[in-house]
């Protein structure tokens, strides 16, 4: 039998909508993610976002695609410049919401590897996203 998908695993739905609340309760502290990401009252359906890519990515319903179509998740971050800096926050917010919740060892060592590689691919600046730890820039 093969075993079920990490969405079934980990208790479907509310543990995605769990972990996007938690980490965006990370996002609002960080004074680096904080100006990229809609105000206050905007970001519950960012949340719903996150949320929805994340149950649709692991195995869940596919309401993301219906309500948002293809992820494109490289273009839809276009309009931000995310270099290594914005990358180690916004690992540092999903790891920490990963830890937070009660997937189990396996689970949480798939979605820290996933999440790594998925930030890694969001770069899409080359520059030292802070001038002033630059060599004199
Ligand atoms: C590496 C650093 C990253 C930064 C700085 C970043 C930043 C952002 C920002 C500012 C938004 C707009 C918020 C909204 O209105 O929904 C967004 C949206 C989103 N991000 Fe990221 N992101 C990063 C990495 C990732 C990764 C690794 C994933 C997936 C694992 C991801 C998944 C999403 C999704 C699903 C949306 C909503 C897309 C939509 O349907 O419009 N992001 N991100």
């Amino acid at each position: 039998m093969p075993q079920p998908c990490l969405y079934d695993r980990v208790g479907g739905l509310v543990f995605f909508e769990q972990l996007a609340a938690r980490f965006y309760a990370g996002v609002v502290t960080d004074a680096v993610l904080r100006p990229m990401y809609p105000a206050d009252d905007a970001l519950a359906p960012a949340v719903r976002r996150l949320a929805l890519f994340l149950v649709q990515y692991w195995g869940g319903p596919t309401t993301y695609l219906e309500e948002r179509g293809h992820p494109r998740l490289r273009a839809r971050h276009a309009p931000y410049v995310i270099g290594t800096r914005e990358r180690e926050r916004w690992l540092h917010h999903m790891r920490a919401a990963i830890d937070a919740s009660a997937a189990g060892p396996a689970e949480r060592q798939e979605l820290h590897a996933y999440m790594t590689l998925a930030a890694d691919a969001m770069i899409n600046t080359e520059t030292a996203s802070d001038p002033s730890q630059g060599a004199g820039l």
